[in-house]
């Protein structure tokens, strides 16, 4: 299944990739070593890192596996980050990034709620699950924001790069009808 293509809040709007959002990604997080410590990606060094980066978004959306939705602040009509929806049968994974200059304000929880209530108003998804690195405080609470209860430790789970060259244990949440 394809999810829906465009998802508002009240500050943002979740769109599909396009190849000109290279720019604003390269500009707004994917250089940043902060932003990247507990993602799968090492921060970007060059744009044309980021170029892939964007294509593979935009070719995902036509392979119906993955579908990274770019996140815009409405009010400046920029690039703030992504959420990406991963659907496997009945279970929609969500993954997210947001640059840092505008983490604290809520708009991470803002944008992944309205990915999970769309997964969750869908009649085949029954769970919508997320992981996250056991010392990414911060998006344990995002998870724990937007109504996911932690399952427990899936462990040697996830390969953050930035952390350690072995497998890391993760906390894993969902949320389920
Ligand atoms: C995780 C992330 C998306 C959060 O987005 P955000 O829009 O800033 O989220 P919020 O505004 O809700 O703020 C984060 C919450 O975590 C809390 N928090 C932040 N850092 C924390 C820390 N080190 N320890 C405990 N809590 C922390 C904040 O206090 C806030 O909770 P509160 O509203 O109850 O006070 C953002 O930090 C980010 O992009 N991080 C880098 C990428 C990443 O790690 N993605 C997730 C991979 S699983």
């Amino acid at each position: 299944m394809k999810p829906i293509e465009t998802l508002e809040t009240k500050r943002l709007l979740l769109r599909k990739p396009k190849l000109g959002d290279v720019q604003a990604v390269f500009d707004g997080y994917a250089q940043d070593a902060e932003v990247a410590r507990y993602m799968t990606w090492r921060p970007n060094t060059s744009i044309s890192q980021t170029e892939i980066f964007v294509a593979g978004c935009v070719n995902a959306w036509n392979e119906d596996i993955r579908f990274p939705y770019f996140v815009e602040l409405k009010d400046e009509h920029t690039v703030v980050g992504v959420v990406e929806a991963r659907i496997s049968g009945w279970k929609m994974e969500i993954g997210y990034v947001l640059s840092r200059r505008y983490w604290g304000q809520g708009l991470m929880p803002e944008a992944a709620r309205t990915v999970v209530e769309w997964g969750l108003s869908q009649s085949q998804i029954y769970r919508v699950w997320a992981v996250c690195d056991v010392e990414n405080a911060a998006s344990a609470r995002v998870l724990e924001k937007i109504g996911m209860q932690r399952e427990g430790i899936l462990r040697r789970y996830t390969m953050h790069p930035n952390m350690s060259d072995e497998p890391r244990d993760c906390y894993c949440y969902a949320i389920v009808k």
